[in-house]
C-alpha cells in the first residue's frame, strides 16, 4: 500500500520529484537504465511521482552538441530538485585539449556551478559480504561501515592552474613548469566540517580528519579549524587526526576502525577509491555531492553519481556493476527528498541480492557472475 510522506505537522504530502538524469558515457547509460526503474518503483510505491528529464553530458554532449556540458543540460539541472549522474569521459575524447575533456568540462563545472561542496561517499561491507573484499577476512572481522566526507569545490581541483615556459621569455633551450595551487579558507573548512559532524552524529560519533599537517600549510589550517569547530559545536563527537599516507595504509590494514573520515578534495578522491575497493569493488562506490542551497522540497540540492568511472573496457557488454548507480539513487532519495525509508529499502535490496549470491563479475570473487541487467532485476525483485 502507498504510504505518502507525512510532514511533521501530520499533513500527508505527495511529492513530485523532479530530477535531471545525465547518463553520460560508456557504462553510464547501461547502469542508469538499471537504476531508473528501481528508483521509479521505490518512489511510486510511496505515493510520490518522479519526473525526469534525460540529458546528454560529457562525451555524449561533445558528440551531439559540441560541448561537454550543453546549455539545455545545464537548464534541466537548474530546473530540477537533484541530478542523477552516470559517469563521463573515456578514450574517445582523450585527444581533446585537457580543459575540453568531459571530466574537466562537464563534471567539475557542474560541481562548481551548483556549489556542491560536500561529497559523501559511504563505504559499507556488511559481514555476510566480506568475501567480496580483496582483503583477507581476518583484516575485516566485523566488516566495514564508514563514510568518507570529501571537500569537493576547493583545493587543487579548483585552485589557479597554469603551464608556462621558464624563463618567461620562452627561450628554445628553456624549461617549462606547470602549477596547481591548493587554497582553503576557514569558511570552506567550517562548512564541510559541519556536514561531517552531522554525519558522525547519525552514526558512531567518531571523526577522523585526514591531512598532511606535517608538510602542508592548508592541512595546518584544517587541523586548527576542525578542532575548534568540534570543541565549540560538537563536544559529543570524538576527533582523531591521521596523516594521509598512514590513512592509506590503515584502510587496507584495519578499515573497520573508521567511522567518518573527513578530508580535502584530492586526498578524498584517492582514499575513496581505496575505500570502495576494500568494500568489494569500485562498482559499489555511490556518492552524494551536496550543495549550499536547498531544493523546493526543503532538502539539499545535490548531484548523485557512482564514482567509479566509465569503464570503457567493459562498456556495452552487460558486464558493469550497476550497484553504485542504484545506491546513488538511494542517496538522492535520502539527502534531496528526505525519503529515508525508501532509501533504506533500496539499500537493503542491493545487499539482499548480493548476499543471495547474485553478483556481477567484479564482486563475484571468482564465482558465477551475472550481467548488469540481471543484477538490476534481482535488486528490483527484492524491493
Ligand atoms: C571522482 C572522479 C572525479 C574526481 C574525476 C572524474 C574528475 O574521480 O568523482 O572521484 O576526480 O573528482
Ligand atoms: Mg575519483
Amino acid at each position: 500500500m502507498a504510504t505518502p510522506h507525512s510532514t511533521r505537522s501530520g499533513i500527508i504530502r505527495r511529492m513530485k520529484l523532479t530530477i535531471a538524469v545525465l547518463p553520460g558515457d560508456y557504462i553510464g547509460p547501461e547502469v542508469m537504465d538499471v537504476a531508473l526503474p528501481i528508483l521509479e518503483t521505490a518512489v511510486s510505491r510511496s505515493g510520490h511521482t518522479l519526473q525526469h528529464t534525460r540529458c546528454d553530458v560529457g562525451g555524449a554532449g561533445i558528440d551531439r552538441h559540441g560541448k561537454a556540458l550543453p546549455d539545455p543540460t545545464l537548464e534541466a539541472c537548474r530546473a530540477a530538485d537533484a541530478i542523477l549522474f552516470g559517469s563521463v569521459g573515456g578514450p574517445k575524447w582523450e585527444r581533446l585539449p585537457p580543459a575540453e575533456q568531459p571530466e574537466r568540462a562537464a563534471l567539475l563545472p557542474l560541481r562548481r556551478h551548483f556549489r556542491l561542496f560536500a561529497n559523501v561517499r559511504p563505504g559499507r561491507l556488511p559481514k555476510p559480504l566480506v568475501d567480496t573484499s580483496p582483503l583477507r577476512p581476518d583484516r575485516i572481522p566485523d566488516g566495514i561501515d564508514m563514510v568518507c566526507i570529501r571537500e569537493l569545490t576547493g583545493g587543487l581541483y579548483f585552485g589557479a592552474k597554469s603551464t608556462r615556459p621558464v624563463p618567461a621569455d620562452g627561450r628554445p633551450d628553456g624549461d617549462v613548469e606547470a602549477i596547481d595551487t591548493m587554497v582553503y579558507r576557514r569558511s570552506e573548512i567550517e562548512r564541510i566540517t559541519d556536514v561531517a559532524i552531522a554525519t558522525a552524529r547519525a552514526r558512531r560519533r567518531h571523526l577522523t580528519l585526514v591531512d598532511k599537517a606535517n608538510v602542508l600549510e592548508t592541512s595546518v589550517l584544517w587541523r586548527k579549524v576542525v578542532a575548534e569547530r568540534i570543541e565549540t559545536t560538537a563536544p559529543d563527537v570524538t576527533l582523531s587526526t591521521m596523516y594521509v599516507d598512514n590513512a592509506a595504509m590503515q584502510l587496507v590494514l584495519r578499515p573497520g576502525q573508521f567511522d567518518v573520515v573527513l578530508t580535502e578534495n584530492m586526498f578524498g578522491d584517492i582514499l575513496s577509491d581505496e575505500m570502495a575497493v576494500v568494500c568489494g569493488s569500485l562498482g559499489m562506490l555511490a556518492s552524494a555531492s551536496l550543495g549550499i542551497e536547498n531544493n523546493r522540497h526543503g532538502h539539499r540540492y545535490g548531484l548523485y553519481e557512482p564514482a567509479g568511472g566509465t569503464a570503457p573496457d567493459i562498456a556495452g557488454q552487460d558486464k558493469a556493476n550497476p550497484c553504485a548507480q542504484v545506491l546513488s539513487a538511494a542517496l538522492m532519495l535520502r539527502h534531496s527528498f528526505g525519503l529515508e525509508a525508501e532509501a533504506r529499502a533500496i539499500e537493503a535490496a542491493v545487499e539482499g541480492a548480493i548476499a543471495a549470491g547474485i553478483r556481477t563479475a567484479d564482486i563475484a570473487a571468482g564465482g558465477p557472475a551475472v550481467g548488469t541487467r540481471a543484477m538490476g532485476d534481482a535488486i528490483l525483485a527484492r524491493l
